[in-house]
């Protein structure tokens, strides 16, 4: 049998180098595609912290401050940051980075909620998120007040 050590499975890095294809009419590379590349990423850290099937639940208002050239790499850096019951909150910090120059740029961070399901297709446990240190911790209470809000938004607008 493979052990599966949550504590190891709680961060997934993956990266992508971004090629002509993947371009909008400016010439950068599209919102759309770098939305779901970190969906991609987003459910790639969920499932594999959790061993479950995931499906995203929300995704937080994500700002393009800067644009994404082609030939850059993206590097994307996620964690889970909170899990609950049957949820998680998957926190994406994104680099865009010059191949030539070496530079990297901090293009933006996002945060997505997403819901592990069980055969039947209903939200089932996830494995408990251990907080081994004061990031942890830190991260851990900022998710929860974030999903705080976002429940208290959602049932606002019923
Ligand atoms: C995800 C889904 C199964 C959740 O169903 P649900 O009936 O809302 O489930 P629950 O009410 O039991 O909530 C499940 C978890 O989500 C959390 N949640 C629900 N609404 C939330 C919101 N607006 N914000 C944050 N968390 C929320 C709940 O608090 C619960 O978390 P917990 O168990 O860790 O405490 C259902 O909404 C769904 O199937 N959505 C479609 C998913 C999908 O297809 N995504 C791709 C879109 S293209």
């Amino acid at each position: 049998m493979t052990e599966n050590n949550h504590d190891d499975r709680r961060s997934l890095i993956m990266s992508e180098i971004m090629t002509p294809d993947m371009v909008n009419f400016h010439g950068n590379v599209h919102g759309g595609y770098v939305l779901a590349l970190l969906d991609r990423v987003a459910y790639a850290c969920a499932s594999r912290y959790s061993a479950k099937t995931i499906v995203t639940l929300s995704v937080d208002q994500v700002v393009f401050k800067e644009p994404i050239h082609v030939g850059e790499l993206v590097i994307c850096y996620s964690s889970v940051n909170y899990v609950g019951n049957t949820s998680l909150e998957i926190g994406i910090r994104v680099i865009a980075e010059n191949l030539i120059t070496q530079n990297s740029r901090h293009t933006n961070t996002c945060y997505f909620t997403m819901v592990a399901l069980d055969d039947n297709g209903k939200p089932t446990k996830v494995p408990p998120l251990p907080l081994l240190n004061d990031t942890q911790k830190r991260r851990f209470e900022e998710a929860l007040t974030r999903k705080q809000s976002r429940l208290l938004a959602h049932t606002t607008k019923k």
